[in-house]
C-alpha cells in the first residue's frame, strides 16, 4: 500500500499527487516510469515519475483523467493508499550537454517529460520549450516549465493562450528562424509526435519520443507494448519508453493505443453509473 501524502488540481482534470514509495524514490531517474494498482478490482496502468523525495521517500505523480482508472486514482484523497505501485521501470535517456534543446509537449506530455527537461536544463543546455494544448484549461506545469526553460513558447488550438495554432506551428517558426536546435524531446498526442519527427526529419535534427502504447505488465512479459522501430519490433516498457522518433513506426502505435476504445468507453460509463448510484466511490 503506497499513501497519498499531498494531492493538488494542476488543470481541467489534472491531479498532481505525491505518493509515499520509498524504495522507488531511492532509486528513480528521470524518464522511468511506476505500474500502479489503484484497488483489488483495479487494471494496471503506467505512469510517468515526474520527481521525486529521496529524503522523504516520496515521488510524485502528474495524471490526467481519461477513463475509469485514472477518475479511480483522482478521486482518492490525501491519507488514502494506492494497492500497490511497481517500478521504477523503464530506461532513462542520456542527458548530456547537447546544446539548444527543444522540448515539445502537448496536452499531458508536459508530465511525461518534466523531470528529464529539468535534468537537461542542470546540464547546461539552452531550453526552448513549446507546450500545446486544446484549450488554456488544460494547459499543465507551465509555471514548473517555464522556471526550468530559457525560453517558453505555448499554442493553443482555439487561441486562448499564446498563438492560436499548434505546437508543431510554433516548432517550424523557431527552426525557421535560424536558431539551431540541437536536440528535440517530445511528448504527447502520438499524431503531433509524428508530426514533430516529420519536421525534425527534413532538418536532421536528433529527436526523442516519449512513447505511451498501453502497458500491462510493465517488465516485457505481456507484449502489449509491442512498437516497431527501425523495423524491428521493440517493447516500450523494456527498451523504452523513450526512442528515436525518425525511427519510430507511429501508425501502428496509433492503431494500437486505440484497439480497445469501445471496451473503454463501456468501463469509464459503468463506473460513472457506479458512482451515481452509490455503488462506488
Ligand atoms: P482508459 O479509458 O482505459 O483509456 C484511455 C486511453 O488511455 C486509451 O485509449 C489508451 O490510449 C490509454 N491507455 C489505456 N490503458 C492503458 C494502459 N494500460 N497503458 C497505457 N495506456 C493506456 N498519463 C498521464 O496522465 N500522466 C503520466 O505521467 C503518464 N505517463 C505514462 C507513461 C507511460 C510509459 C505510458 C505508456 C503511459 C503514460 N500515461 C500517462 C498514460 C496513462 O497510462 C493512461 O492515460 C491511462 O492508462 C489511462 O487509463 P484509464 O483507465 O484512465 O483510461
Ligand atoms: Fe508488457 Fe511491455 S508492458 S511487455
Ligand atoms: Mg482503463
Amino acid at each position: 500500500m503506497n499513501k497519498i501524502i499531498k494531492k493538488e488540481v494542476v488543470g481541467e482534470k489534472i491531479k498532481k499527487i505525491e505518493v509515499e514509495a520509498p524504495l522507488i524514490a531511492k532509486k528513480a531517474l528521470p524518464g522511468q516510469f511506476i505500474v500502479l494498482r489503484v484497488d483489488e478490482k483495479g487494471e494496471r496502468i503506467p505512469l510517468t515519475i515526474a520527481g521525486k523525495d529521496s529524503e522523504k521517500g516520496t515521488i510524485t505523480l502528474i495524471f490526467q483523467e481519461v477513463g475509469t482508472t485514472t477518475t479511480k486514482l483522482g478521486l482518492l484523497n490525501e491519507g488514502e493508499e494506492i494497492l500497490n505501485l511497481v517500478g521504477p521501470l523503464g530506461k532513462t535517456v542520456e542527458i548530456e550537454k547537447y546544446g539548444n534543446v527543444c522540448i515539445v509537449v502537448g496536452g499531458v506530455g508536459a508530465a511525461f517529460v518534466y523531470w528529464m527537461a529539468k535534468a537537461f536544463k542542470e546540464k547546461d543546455n539552452y531550453i526552448i520549450t513549446i507546450m500545446g494544448a486544446r484549450n488554456e484549461k488544460l494547459l499543465i506545469l507551465e509555471d514548473q516549465m517555464r522556471e526550468i526553460s530559457d525560453e517558453l513558447l505555448v499554442a493553443t488550438d482555439d487561441g486562448s493562450k499564446g498563438i492560436k495554432g499548434f505546437t508543431t506551428d510554433v516548432l517550424e517558426s523557431v527552426i525557421n528562424s535560424g536558431k539551431k536546435i540541437d536536440y528535440v524531446l517530445t511528448a504527447g498526442p502520438i499524431i503531433m509526435m509524428k508530426k514533430v519527427s516529420d519536421i525534425t526529419k527534413i532538418y536532421n535534427i536528433k529527436t526523442v519520443a516519449s512513447l505511451n502504447p498501453i502497458m500491462i505488465d510493465g517488465t516485457g512479459m505481456c507484449g502489449g507494448c509491442r512498437i516497431t522501430v527501425g523495423g524491428k519490433v521493440k517493447f516500450a516498457c523494456v527498451d523504452g519508453p523513450d526512442f528515436d522518433a525518425h525511427l519510430v513506426d507511429f501508425g501502428e502505435l496509433l492503431k494500437r493505443t486505440s484497439l480497445y476504445k469501445t471496451y473503454e468507453e463501456e468501463s469509464l460509463k459503468r463506473f460513472l453509473h457506479r458512482c451515481k448510484i452509490g455503488l462506488d466511490r
